[in-house]
């Protein structure tokens, strides 16, 4: 499997988006195809892990999927050491499914310490702040994250669903080479976020589209018919119109690592093949066409 550059980490050029395990529009799947999907994976070569807090079927069940990844880690027959695990927080789920955001400083700590001990680690390889609070200072939130990096209890630094002029104040705080990645939605249906994917790569950071191939549910199982082209170029290569949607994605810098989600291990097996599946500049200009 082809790799790419994560700040401090080389990953697989496709990661595993973990949430469909533990929430989205599909049937979850039982806890023995969650870490049969997760295993499924890692032996496809995946070694890039995106989960969250909130990735849980319900608000008291928050760290659903971060154990889902701990437990799989533990049982995969490979070293677990070699693969890079991201979570995020940031967002707050109460009683009642009340939803809402915290960036104050002893939230996020609380929420960083729940992750450690839902992931079974000491440190987070990758901490990345989950949706911007706007009634606090954006800098001031990025702050936070840089203390628990000087702290060590994480890695690297990155931020998600952040506009550009957010990117630039993250940029500043953290220093040079110190914003690791930007997770933003990016799929064929979502590509109003690809002026922050240009910014990321001209200033040396990792975009990571979320639901790369238009979200669970109808969004990724029709993006091969509201997208033809996707359909056309798998059928003439002899791959699925997923692979070709990601190999796209891929095409379009080499900071670009999409994090495709899965609740089946056959999902992931073919979604992995992306990372060697190398678009001609014709198929490339076919793709773009058909968003005009
Ligand atoms: N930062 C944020 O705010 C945010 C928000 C949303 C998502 N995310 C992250 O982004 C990840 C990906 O997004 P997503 O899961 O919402 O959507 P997605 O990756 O666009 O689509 C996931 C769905 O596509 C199906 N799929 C994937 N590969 C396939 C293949 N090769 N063939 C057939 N079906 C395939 C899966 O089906 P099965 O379930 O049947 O396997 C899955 O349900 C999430 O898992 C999460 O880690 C982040």
């Amino acid at each position: 499997m082809k790799t790419r550059t994560l700040g401090p980490f080389t990953v697989s050029a496709i990661g595993l988006g973990c949430m469909p395990m533990s929430m989205g529009a599909n049937v979850k799947p039982s806890p023995e195809q969650a870490e049969a999907t997760v295993h499924a994976a890692l032996d496809a070569g995946v070694t890039f892990l995106d989960t969250a807090d909130i990735y849980a079927p319900s608000w008291d069940t928050m760290g659903h999927n971060e154990r889902i990844v701990a437990k799989a880690l533990k049982s995969w027959s490979g070293d677990a050491s070699t693969i890079t695990v991201a979570t995020k927080g940031g967002i707050t789920r109460g009683e009642g499914e009340t939803w809402g955001r915290d960036g104050s400083p002893e939230y996020l700590r609380r929420a960083l310490e729940a992750s450690l001990t839902a992931l079974e680690r000491d440190v987070i390889d990758l901490y990345q702040w989950h949706r911007p609070d706007r009634s606090l200072p954006y800098g001031q939130v990025v702050e936070v994250f840089k203390g628990f990096q000087d702290e060590g209890l994480v890695k690297a630094v990155g931020i998600s669903n952040a506009n550009v002029e957010e990117i630039q104040v993250a940029i500043d705080v953290l220093g040079p080479g110190g914003l690791v990645s930007v997770q933003n939605e990016f799929s064929p249906k979502f590509r109003s976020s690809r002026g922050e994917l240009e910014f990321c790569g001209e200033n040396g950071v990792v975009f990571l589209p979320w639901s790369p191939l238009g979200g669970t549910g109808a969004g990724s199982q029709e993006v091969g018919l509201t997208y033809p082209a996707f359909t056309e170029i798998g059928r003439r290569r002899g791959v699925s119109p997923y692979q070709v949607v990601l190999a796209w994605e891929l095409s379009l810098g080499e900071h670009v690592i999409p994090i495709p989600g899965a609740s089946r291990p056959e999902s992931i097996t073919d979604s992995a093949k992306a990372a060697d599946l190398e678009l001609t500049a014709e198929e490339l200009d076919e793709i773009e066409a058909q968003f005009n």
